[in-house]
């Protein structure tokens, strides 16, 4: 689940039975990939301690707007500003009243009269006062509000009941807080990615390759999945999984990646970013070569390999087609010169000579051109980088009509 890969999510917790549900949410949470961040209040640290959510989180839990040391460290303000998403889980009665009317008497309502992100609402409460006049009241204006409302389930409660008021389980509210980040801007698109690199075989057991791990192009597979596409990912030999609601077609030489490309076309965009071998052996040995032992040289002739991306661009109807382009000098004229020759409509461009970005790295920092424009993506995750590029293609796309 990339979607909460990265994004900061502050898990508030009020005071009911359903609070040890949340030292799990937490967990669950930071499996897919989120950073979170922990706010109790006074009553909800009779049902869990803050230590336990410490541990899990790793890091300080946030219990006092008065606390001026807690403060000083990141302040109500900060943290409603470092939040991608708040989620109140278990959200009781009392915490629903006071968010509803717009009070700030403790950290949390505080923090959520603050924050602009999302605030979802996960209730836990008995079933008799989750059908109180008053309560249902305040859910409305929620409601009305466009507040997520996470739950709840109807089913057996701590106090014996039966009925509406269960918190959802962790996994279902980690669900829907993935939810609040999905976005509609590539819905209905087909989007084909080459990825990773291309093996280009000598003999059976020997092959000219390059240090790619394909995560670049995983990550914008992911990113346009999570914009609502259909995504076709083809990819050469690499160390990462399919994502999930991905289809991918596995391939090794870069004619094969071709005829992939080739098959599954059309598309409303084709980005490549697999790193494909220039060129190949002109002729691959069907035995294994021997080593001749005369101490000579033993020469390989290598003849060029079809160029991927400038074949779909040649294709009609022509997909968005966007290249990159990693280069150690003069990177920005080198990826302008390609958007030419290989007539795209957009390159990625990225210095591939700076340590820790780039190849085989987490971390990317790029330059986005057009044939008229550049915008520079600062250094971010491969993750992040990704998204603003899927959110950059889609503006194009729906501007070109
Ligand atoms: O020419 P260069 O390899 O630097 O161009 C990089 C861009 O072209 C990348 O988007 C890469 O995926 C694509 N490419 C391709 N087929 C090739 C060589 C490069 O699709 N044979």
């Amino acid at each position: 689940m990339q979607r909460l890969a990265n994004k900061r999510i502050i898990v508030g917790i009020t005071g009911g039975i359903a609070a040890y549900k949340s030292a799990e949410l937490v967990r669950r949470l930071q499996d897919h990939g989120a950073d979170v961040r922990v706010v109790m209040t006074a009553a909800a640290q009779s049902f869990i301690t803050p230590l336990t959510l410490q541990a899990l989180s790793g890091k300080p839990v946030h219990l006092d707007l008065l606390d001026t040391e807690a403060e000083a460290a990141m302040g109500h303000i900060e943290l409603a500003r470092w939040g991608d998403a708040i989620v109140i889980a278990p959200a009781s009665a009392d915490f629903i009243a006071r968010f509803a009317h717009g009070h700030g008497n403790d950290l949390l309502t505080t923090l959520c009269l603050a924050a602009r992100c999302p605030i979802a609402v996960a209730p836990a409460m008995n079933q008799a006062m989750w059908a109180s006049p008053a309560n249902l009241e305040n859910i409305e204006t929620l409601r009305s509000r466009k507040i997520p409302l996470f739950g709840p389930a109807a089913g057996s409660q701590a106090c014996g009941d039966v009925g509406l008021g269960r918190m959802l389980e962790a996994e279902e509210i980690a669900q829907c807080t993935a939810d609040l980040f999905e976005n509609n801007i590539l819905t209905g698109k087909r989007v084909v990615i080459t990825a990773g690199p291309t093996r280009e075989a000598i003999d059976p057991v020997r092959f000219i390759s390059n240090h790619s791990s394909g995560k670049m192009g995983y990550s914008l597979a992911e990113a346009a999945r999570d914009a609502g596409a259909a995504v076709t990912l083809i990819s050469g030999p690499v160390n990462l999984d399919c994502p999930d609601r991905v289809d991918r077609v596995s391939v090794s030489s870069a004619q094969e990646m071709l005829d992939a490309a080739l098959n599954v076309l059309p598309a409303d965009i084709f980005i490549a970013t697999a790193a494909v071998a220039d060129y190949r052996p002109d002729k691959q040995a069907n035995q294994k070569m021997k080593k001749k032992g005369d101490g000579g040289p033993l020469t390989l002739t290598l003849i060029e390999n079809p160029d991927i991306v400038a074949t779909v661009a040649k294709q009609e109807p022509k997909p968005y087609v966007v290249g990159f382009a990693a280069e150690t000098q003069s990177v920005l004229e080198y990826a302008r010169g390609k958007i030419e020759r290989k007539n795209l409509d957009m390159i990625v461009a990225n210095d591939v000579s700076q340590a820790g970005i780039g190849f085989n790295s987490d971390e990317n920092a790029v330059t986005a051109i057009w044939p008229d424009q550049e915008q520079v993506l600062e250094r971010a995750s491969k993750q992040q980088i990704a998204s603003q590029l899927v959110e950059l293609i889609a503006q194009k796309l729906a501007a070109e009509g």
